[in-house]
């Protein structure tokens, strides 16, 4: 078969990966945090050689051009109108989750339960509550289940936490389904910070992202929506990511509380964003395909193992693998004990799942899957 250009193996060994550090030494697939093991588009390290040659590496703003690229882009991709004043830069997304909370400050933030661990501290840390909405499984897909976070609205309750698509789980949200979330925040006057860093992450055909806040006028004006090219490009480790805030009251109330405390965006993760938004959209097609193909294999793969579970999903390299079926009281550590290294369930609220990042060769993947058969064999 003809090898793609994805198949190739790149050592991350000594070069401070997150991902690859915490497993040195020892005979574990690291499989946990979401970047992937791919190198970048060339349109981007070509961008940054050239930057770094210039040999200055001063204070730097956001380049002229970024804005009216980006929301040409939000046009382009969905149909979503976006004006260039409405964007605030940032150095990180999980920033914007944190600086939602402060601006907002509701005693009591909702979030749906499983999610992202960070939805899950940033409220207490910003010196609210945070309160968890149960995800219902209907029909194979992971929903955020609509009457439970209703009926946990009290006059409290000012600020949700939202992600679509959904990590983990996969979950791209259809239009009835925003339109019902959205439908209960204008009701009950919530502020909704709607994480979508996962939406042009999209493996399954003709499922589209839809931004909450292109849904209407009134939607828009209670979303801050966060995006980032991080998880599109494979660039976690440059820092560039963005909030869409079309309020002009909620996006001040942002940025004072940004003030002095998160800085700007750096050179290199500009330098990377501009590139990427310009000419990397090649190589993320074929990204695309790749993921596509990886998720295919697991899905078919995972649901032959025995006490194995995995739900056909839509979007992310992440898969949310149910785990109930396995004998052990702590399934991430069974799993590291057969050489493979995924991210606990509980980290995101539910102890019998475990969540494994495929966005790796292929060649990776079919060895992860032959240590997870031998581990679970008779
Ligand atoms: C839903 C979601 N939000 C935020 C992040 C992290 O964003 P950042 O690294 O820009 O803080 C991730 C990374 O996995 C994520 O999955």
């Amino acid at each position: 078969m003809k090898k793609h250009p994805f198949d190739k193996p790149v050592d991350r060994r000594e070069t401070s990966s997150t991902k690859w550090e915490r497993y040195k030494d020892r005979d574990i697939l690291p499989m946990w945090v979401a970047d992937t093991d791919f190198t970048a588009a060339p349109a981007i390290t070509e961008a940054l050689q050239a930057r770094i040659a210039h040999g200055v590496f001063g204070y730097t703003q956001r380049p002229a051009e970024l804005n009216s690229i980006f929301t040409e882009r939000m046009q382009q991709l969905y149909d979503w109108q976006a004006e260039e004043e409405w964007l605030v830069w940032l150095p990180g997304l999980v920033s914007g989750l944190h600086l939602s909370c402060r601006a907002v400050n509701s005693p009591v933030t909702l979030t749906p339960q499983t999610i992202y661990p960070p939805f899950r501290s940033a409220p207490g840390l910003s010196g609210g509550q945070h309160l968890g909405i149960p995800m219902l499984e209907q029909e194979g897909r992971w929903l955020t289940d609509f009457s439970a976070l209703e009926a946990a609205i009290t006059p409290d309750t000012r600020l949700l936490l939202f992600c679509n698509p959904h990590n983990p789980g996969g979950t791209v949200y259809r239009r009835e389904e925003l339109e019902q979330l959205a439908d209960i925040c204008v009701r009950h006057d919530l502020i909704i910070c709607s994480d979508e860093i996962h939406c042009d992450m999209i493996l399954e055909p003709g499922t589209d992202h839809i931004p909450l806040a292109s849904l209407s006028p009134e939607i828009a004006a209670r979303t801050i929506t966060l995006m980032a090219p991080s998880k599109t490009f494979n660039i976690a480790g440059l820092g560039c990511s963005v909030a869409i805030i079309p309020d002009q009251a909620l996006r001040n109330r942002f940025r004072k509380v940004r003030r002095g405390i998160v800085p700007d965006v750096n050179l290199l993760g500009y330098t990377a964003t501009l590139a990427a938004y310009q000419d990397g959209d090649n190589w993320h097609r074929q990204q695309l395909n790749y993921l596509r193909g990886n998720r295919d294999y697991l899905l078919q793969e995972i649901n032959r193992i025995p006490g194995l579970k995995l739900a056909h999903f839509d979007a992310t390299y992440l898969a949310w693998i149910d785990v109930r079926d396995v004998s052990t009281d702590d399934p991430a550590a069974f799993f590291e004990a057969a050489g493979v290294g995924m991210s606990p369930g509980k980290d995101f609220g539910d102890a019998h799942f475990t969540r494994l990042n495929f966005g790796c060769p292929r060649s990776t993947l079919e060895e992860a899957i032959r240590r997870l058969r031998q581990a679970l064999a008779g």
